[in-house]
């Protein structure tokens, strides 16, 4: 019988927020060595990452997420175009991708990479591009994508694919995906209350849209949708009958158990 699990490693737990382009190594190699020990027990991962830092600041100043902007252009800045910054973007995100996949390789993990600028297009939960390479099945293969930056048709010409997007995809059109994992950074899940004031009793354990949440989004810097887009897209796939989980990937046991059905500290979201 084929296991298969999709986990998204949050931007803001595997980089460094205020830092371009910092990488919290120990943390991606302790969420590498649980993703190991789950292909162990022969589960086949699939693993998403955002992009913190290395994504969100130069997206921001360069207005990415809007697409084209006709002669726009920032003062004293390494590059000179739009066009160049969406170059050094993909660039920055291969270069965190080349860390994810460095550190599952230490493992001894078999590691297919797929940056989204070579096979996607178009944005939203409904981006085109064949999810075929991520097709074969075998537990000791683990595929690897991300949030990047895609062309877009029209005028817009590029925009910003969540990589919160690309697990809703992987999650519904792939088949056998027994559950979508969601590692977020400084969080035990979704809160009542927001995370400077919360208790061990403000998790909210089980999520539907009709539960009140707080969710702190810094569109300031955030170029995607932050807590909002996970929600959203995580009930979609929730609705098709596969379990959804938001946990802190700071503590990637807790990973582990959802997977192996033991006692986990998170939460859930409810069709
Ligand atoms: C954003 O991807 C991609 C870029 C900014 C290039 P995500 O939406 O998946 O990233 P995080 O998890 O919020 O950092």
């Amino acid at each position: 019988m084929v296991r298969r699990i999709v986990v998204k490693f949050g931007g803001a737990l595997i980089t460094k927020k205020d830092e371009q382009c910092v990488a919290r190594v120990e943390v991606i190699r302790n969420l590498c060595s649980a993703i190991h020990s789950l292909t162990n027990d022969g589960v086949q991962v699939i693993v998403v990452h955002g992009a913190g830092s290395f994504g969100h600041l130069k997206a921001k100043r360069w207005r990415l997420n809007e697409g084209y902007v006709a002669g726009y252009n920032v003062q004293g800045d390494a590059c000179s175009s739009q066009f160049e910054a969406v170059e050094q973007v993909r660039n920055d995100m291969l270069n965190l991708n080349a860390i994810v996949v460095g550190e599952l390789e230490k493992f001894g993990i078999k590691v297919h990479s797929h940056p989204p600028h070579q096979w996607a297009r178009n944005l939203g939960p409904e981006f085109n591009g064949t999810l075929s390479r991520f097709s074969s099945t075998d537990p000791s293969i683990v595929h690897v994508s991300f949030g990047d930056v895609v062309d877009v048709d029209g005028d817009r010409r590029f925009g910003i694919l969540s990589g919160d997007d690309v697990v809703a995809r992987l999650s519904t059109e792939l088949p056998h995906v027994e559950s979508l994992i969601f590692a977020m950074g400084g969080v035990d899940g979704l809160l009542r209350v927001p995370p400077h004031e919360a208790t061990e009793n403000d998790l909210i354990e089980q999520w539907s849209p009709t539960v009140d949440y707080v969710g702190i989004h810094h569109t300031e810097i955030d170029v995607t949708g932050g807590i909002g887009l996970k929600l959203n897209r995580g009930y979609m796939v929730a609705q098709t009958g596969i379990g959804v989980h938001l946990v802190n990937g700071e503590y990637p046991s807790r990973m582990l158990a959802i997977v192996r059905k033991e006692p986990w500290r998170g939460t859930s979201i409810i069709p």
